[in-house]
């Protein structure tokens, strides 16, 4: 079997952390006889200094021909000033639209070896396995902006919108993933302020008609974000908007242990799909050798799964991170007493060396 994918480092750590990603597939290549082509295009701050374009066209020509992306991240500092019209976050923006991923999947699993090292009490965390399917294409991301002066006072505004059919599809992306796990679906909205979240709500309810045998549980986002702390076992697939998605996803980042932890798949119809880690670029890491690739190389798991079909694959590489981790071995951001601090790359060598046994 032969894949094409598109690699798109980007920015900040995103090359250390891609660079784990691709030994590890590298490695499960040669084990499987599979047939891994790497194309490496220019994506965010980095594409912007070279291109003027966050997202140039050679990039989406890469991606088109290609079965799935494997991104680092985005984001650079001297893109920071609020008054730039082109900044490297539009690049991803454009790419997940690009690409019509409407479901962006991060799942939140404890490893065991991580339950004592994390903020939260280990008999609150234990049993945590939860994912959170993110609208990745829609709502107050993408909704209509301006910004103006308008007698001598700065204004500006975003629209939150959703249509039917953007909740519908995502819904059903999430029940039918909830039917692979534990039947429950928990809704995340703003239903008792915003109307986006009453249609939300309201669509939601109608296609859980569709998946009788699963579980729905309507949960408004502010209260979600204490649930996930006091109660993060009895959450299994939650579905909710973009920017809910984005801001729950940081704190649930934090019951696996790190930011550096996570890793997400964004699906659309089709297979092809857009794998990146949930972090971002961390520039003061750039290039030291301190990020943990762990969510990269996760991630890279996921595409085995969801775009190459290759199960026992990603499962292989879910295991060899587990066992790593479970053996003491921890980047900086996961550290704990009693055990071994290792940089990026040497992280990404044991991860090799398990699957390489
Ligand atoms: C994420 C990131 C992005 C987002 C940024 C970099 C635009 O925070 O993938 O969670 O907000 O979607
Ligand atoms: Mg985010």
């Amino acid at each position: 079997m032969k894949a094409r994918i598109t690699l798109l480092p980007g920015d900040g750590i995103g090359p250390d952390v891609t660079e784990q990603a691709v030994k590890v597939l590298e490695v499960v290549a040669a084990h499987r006889r599979l047939e891994l082509e790497f194309k490496e295009a220019l994506i965010g701050g980095v594409a912007i200094d070279e291109t003027g374009n966050p997202l140039p066209q050679a990039t989406l020509d890469a991606i088109d021909a290609s079965d799935a992306v494997l991104l680092g991240a985005v984001g650079d500092p001297k893109y920071d000033d609020p008054a730039l019209a082109v900044r490297p976050e539009q690049g991803l923006l454009a790419l997940r639209k690009h690409m019509g991923t409407y479901a962006n999947l991060r799942p939140v699993k404890v490893l065991p070896a991580l339950l004592s090292g994390s903020a939260i009490k280990p008999e609150v965390l234990t049993g945590t396995d939860l994912l959170v399917v993110r609208e990745l294409t829609g709502g107050i991301y993408f909704g209509k902006r301006e910004r103006g002066v308008r007698d001598g006072e700065r204004w500006a505004y975003d629209t939150m919108a959703y249509t039917e059919p953007e909740v519908r599809r995502v819904a059903h992306m999430a029940f039918k993933l909830a039917r692979t796990r534990r039947n429950k679906v928990s809704s995340v909205d703003k239903a008792n302020v915003l109307d986006a979240s009453r249609l939300w709500r309201e669509v939601v309810v109608e296609v859980a008609e569709e998946y009788p045998d699963v579980e729905l549980e309507h949960v408004l986002v502010d209260a979600c974000t204490m649930a996930l702390i006091r109660r993060p076992s009895s959450f299994d697939v939650i579905v909710t908007g973009n920017m809910f998605g984005d801001i729950i996803t940081d704190e649930a980042s934090m019951l696996a242990g790190s930011m550096g932890m996570l890793a997400s798949a964004s699906l659309g119809d089709g297979t092809r799909g857009l794998y990146e880690p949930i972090h971002g670029s961390a520039p003061k890491y750039k290039g030291m050798d301190r990020a943990n690739p762990i969510a990269t190389i996760l991630s890279a798991a996921m595409m085995l799964r969801h775009s190459l079909g290759l199960k026992e694959e990603a499962n292989a590489i879910e295991g060899a991170v587990a066992e790593v981790v479970t053996a003491g071995f921890r980047t900086a951001d996961i550290m704990d007493e009693g055990c071994n601090q290792v940089g990026t790359t040497r992280m990404g060598d044991l991860i090799v060396e398990r699957l390489a046994d």
